[in-house]
């Protein structure tokens, strides 16, 4: 029952108003409705009423206050429809009871409990859990909310307007669609503080924890005051009620939602102290409470008209969270770490069987598009339309589209007419991006001839599954050039690729005048600067044209890139035995480390190596078939080569880089971690981790326990991880860390062992979503181990991917993405993953979620 976009219509009926009324019980929650319904007068059917609803006891239905009997309306499990002919009028109000079952919801989609709260998640449809509703984003209304409980805190959407004794009555006046709704209820302490929008209004700030976690908020409100603060200098946007509810809850399937005027979060991206969050949690929490609180004007204010729009609203609110930690930290290393992200997920998913458009065309579950193409190559789109379009153009669309569709719920050509009405641009090409799946390859070639400097690009968009025929995208391509001695020949330019091949000439004797450099006879192109746009740049640049933009090139990304790619070359040359001057790249990345102008943290990116998946995908691009225990081994040797080489650097940036004892996870500090964090790691292989030892027994910050915990694990230690346990088996979140690590870096030979083991701990609660990431999640990052020669990888989490469709679809089904990059591997492990995918497929019972997974992946 596949959906398809070319299908939309309009609803039929429209909604007024919303009245709802929760009896809250774990295993008896009555939920009252009282919905003013009006006929769209641009409905397009009969007008039969269409709502939606599942898993819900109809206990009592009336129509204007007249009592409905099973005649007048069809009952199925999917929703309960009232033909036009009982239909009162044009307009009237249908008032339903409805019994539910929380405490039974272990998807933990609609209303569900978390250790004795009630909270919900609404997005994408979960709604029609809570009560028959046309459960469908372009049906916005105001809603009124009573909540009835003995719980001490009872939250919902909007401004709070009456409470007793045992109830509380909110009123939310912005109309929103359903997914938007939220309720809370529990026995919760808020962490309050307040902010004062730029015309004055004073908005109540609160994040509501258990008790005993509200010393673990300080950092999320600092967050979402700097965030509120952003918004309206940059983009003009205020908040616009009298609060702002934050709400941290332990069973979450996924980041965070956000709900208006009531953001609900997994409890990893709120609560944060110096000895139980790394700096990385830091940075995640300040990201993701500004995603949250960025969604208020685009996605809630501004919402889509249906699901096929999701990067609407999901792929700008990433770029705007993306340009607010870049103005809050580093700039060059925030791009760095999104176009990591990008590549290991958006790249991964693009180049095999689940490919599809940022817009996707069909789909049968909804909750199996929340992918990072979606949201990463969604943002990517807009961050390429903002370069085209210039800053101030920029803001002057966003005005427009927030003055024009201020309320409504729109499409991708909303958004595109507002770009072309205020950039005067056609924009026919560029949407190509929001409906082509596949990453563009770009392809460069250059040449000098006389004074003729010639620069070649070509484009080719590959194949995907159902789009066998593409047509050329709109690439922006940010270049220069370098003279052999580093010097930038050229000021930065952004050349548009708008058709399959582009040839450009410089005058070179001039670009060298202009530099005041001799007229050189090579140069060395330095493209898609910034990573420009989201594409694989094949470029035949040698190994010393890279070690000059390592060294010199003025662009952060693209000399980063350059030592990366240079890494990668080296394993797989050393993988494919070609010879290779790998000790020419370990000091071009030493020399980079060692400069003391850099940015601590740009060092300690640029002493990353590439992962274990990356590089079974460029063994993979390189024509040949990745071998996961070889590349496990090579990379670590060459690492190891490294450390050695480089130990006497590596000693100095350890000691040199120690932010002293008192903890701050500002930038520079967690920069400064990052460095000597990346240091312990080449001076503490698994054949001598004693640096980690002491540095694990000395640890005052989980930054710095849990980097040496990983050295420690990675050489096979025991001991370490029993006294982190013995010291955290209290703490949640500290203790998914625990599992996640122990799965993901005990070596390969025995991570299975320790995975199966794990799942066998008393603390190993596989409902809890973030616990059964922690294990079977961890093991995306110990591919080695996954794709272990027997098959007992791919046995174990197909084994717990059923066990938890069963419970949760959901989370189950994301997880199967493991199982994604099958097309690469030998014709043994091809057969092995197809048969576990068979397996799970023929499961009695299977969710919606995860047979569409399986068959997408299954191809
Ligand atoms: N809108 C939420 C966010 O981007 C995520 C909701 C995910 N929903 C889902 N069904 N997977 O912050
Ligand atoms: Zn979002």
């Amino acid at each position: 029952q596949p959906i398809h976009l070319a299908d939309y219509r309009p609803p039929s009926h429209l909604v007024d108003s919303v009245h709802l009324t929760f009896r809250l019980s774990p295993k008896d929650t009555r939920v009252k409705s009282k919905i003013a319904f009006r006929a769209n007068p641009e409905g397009l059917d009969e007008g039969n009423l269409r709502l939606d609803g599942e898993n819900l006891r109809l206990i009592t239905l009336s129509l204007n206050g007249k009592p409905l009997t099973a005649f007048d309306y069809l009952l199925t499990p999917e929703g309960l429809t009232i033909p036009a002919e009982r239909l009162p009028g044009d307009a009237f109000t249908l008032e339903a009871e409805v019994a539910i079952d929380p405490e039974a919801n272990t998807a933990l989609e609609g209303l569900y409990t978390s250790n004795g709260m009630f909270c919900t998640q609404c997005e994408a449809e979960g709604f029609r859990k809570i009560t028959f509703y046309p459960d469908r984003p372009d049906v916005m209304a105001p809603f009124t909310v009573r909540i009835e409980s003995d719980l001490p805190v009872l939250l919902s959407n909007g401004n709070p307007i009456a409470q007793g004794d045992g109830w509380a009555e909110w009123h939310d006046p912005w109309p929103k669609p359903a997914y938007l709704f939220a309720l809370v209820a529990g026995d919760l302490v808020a962490h309050s503080d307040s902010f004062t929008t730029a015309s004055g209004a004073k908005v109540d700030l609160n994040i509501w924890v258990r008790p005993g976690d509200e010393t673990r908020c300080a950092y999320a409100m600092d967050a979402l005051k700097r965030s509120m603060a952003w918004d309206e200098q940059v983009y003009g946007r205020e908040y616009d009620l009298d609060v702002f509810n934050i709400v941290a809850v332990d069973d979450f399937n996924m980041g965070a939602m956000e709900n208006k005027g009531l953001n609900i979060f997994n409890s990893k991206f709120v609560l944060a102290s110096a000895e139980t969050a790394t700096d990385r949690d830091y940075d995640f929490i300040e990201g993701i409470v500004a995603h949250e609180y960025f969604h208020n004007w685009t996605g809630n204010r501004i919402t889509c008209r249906d699901w096929f729009q999701l990067c609407l609203k999901e792929g700008l609110t990433v770029f705007r969270d993306q340009q607010f930690s870049a103005d809050m930290r580093s700039a060059p290393v925030k791009r760095i770490e999104d176009v990591l992200q990008l590549r290991a997920r958006q790249f991964r998913e693009d180049a095999g069987p689940l490919a599809h458009p940022v817009r996707p065309e069909t789909y049968i579950e909804i909750n199996n598009f929340y992918t990072a193409t979606v949201y990463e190559k969604g943002a990517e789109v807009i961050r390429m339309l903002r370069e085209l379009a210039g800053p101030d153009a920029w803001r002057a669309a966003l005005d427009e589209y927030f003055a024009r569709h201020d309320g409504q719920a729109c499409t991708i050509e909303d958004w595109l007419q507002v770009f072309e009405d205020v950039a005067q641009r056609d924009l026919s090409q560029f949407k190509r991006w929001y409906s082509q799946a596949g990453t563009p390859r770009v392809t460069a070639e250059w040449s000098i001839a006389g004074d003729d400097l010639t620069l070649t690009l070509q484009q080719e968009v590959p194949e995907t599954p159902g789009q066998p025929l593409k047509e050329p995208a709109l690439i922006p391509v940010r270049l220069g050039f370098l003279s052999p001695e580093g010097v930038d020949l050229l000021p930065d330019t952004v050349l548009e690729l708008d058709s399959p091949d582009l040839t450009r000439t410089w005058d070179l004797a001039a670009l060298a005048r202009e530099a005041g450099v001799p007229r050189p006879d090579r140069v060395i192109p330095s493209l898609l600067r910034g990573f420009s746009a989201p594409v694989i740049l094949d470029a035949p640049l040698s190994a010393e044209d890279r070690a000059v933009l390592l060294a010199h090139d003025s662009d952060p990304f693209n000399r980063w890139e350059a030592g990366r790619s240079l890494l990668r070359e080296a394993i797989v040359a050393d993988l494919s035995g070609t010879p290779f001057d790998t000790g020419m790249v370990i000091d071009a990345i030493g020399k980079l480390a060692g400069d003391e102008t850099l940015d601590p943290a740009f060092r300690a990116l640029a002493l990353g190596f590439p992962s274990e998946d990356d590089i079974a995908q460029a063994v993979h691009d390189a024509g040949l078939v990745p071998d996961p225990t070889a590349i496990h081994a090579t990379r670590q040797a060459i690492s190891e080569r490294m450390g050695t080489a480089l130990a006497p650097l590596f000693r100095q940036l350890y000691e040199a880089h120690d932010p002293g004892p008192d903890y701050s996870p500002d930038a520079a500090s967690a920069g400064k971690r990052a460095l000597r964090n990346t240091a312990l790691r080449f001076l503490s292989p698994p054949s001598d981790p004693s640096l980690a030892r002491a540095q694990f027994d000395a640890a005052t910050n989980m930054t710095d326990q849990v980097a040496a915990l990983t050295c420690l694990i990675a050489a096979g230690d025991r001991a370490a991880p029993a006294a982190f346990e013995a010291q955290w088996k209290g703490d949640r979140l500290v203790m998914d860390k625990w599992f996640m690590l122990q799965v993901s870096t005990t070596p390969p030979a025995d991570a299975l062992a320790v995975a199966r083991a794990l799942t066998e701990h008393p603390l190993f609660d596989w409902k809890n979503p973030n616990r059964f990431r922690s294990v079977i999640g961890g093991l995306s990052m110990n591919p080695a181990a996954f794709h272990d020669p027997s098959g007992a990888g791919y046995r174990f989490v197909a084994d717990w991917l059923i066990r938890m469709d069963g419970a949760n679809p959901q989370t189950a089904a994301r997880l199967s993405t493991l199982f994604e990059t099958w097309p690469r591997y030998d014709t043994d492990r091809q057969e092995m993953i197809r048969a576990e995918l068979d397996r799970i497929a023929a499961t009695e019972g299977l969710s919606r979620d995860m047979t569409e997974m399986v068959a997408r992946i299954r191809g």
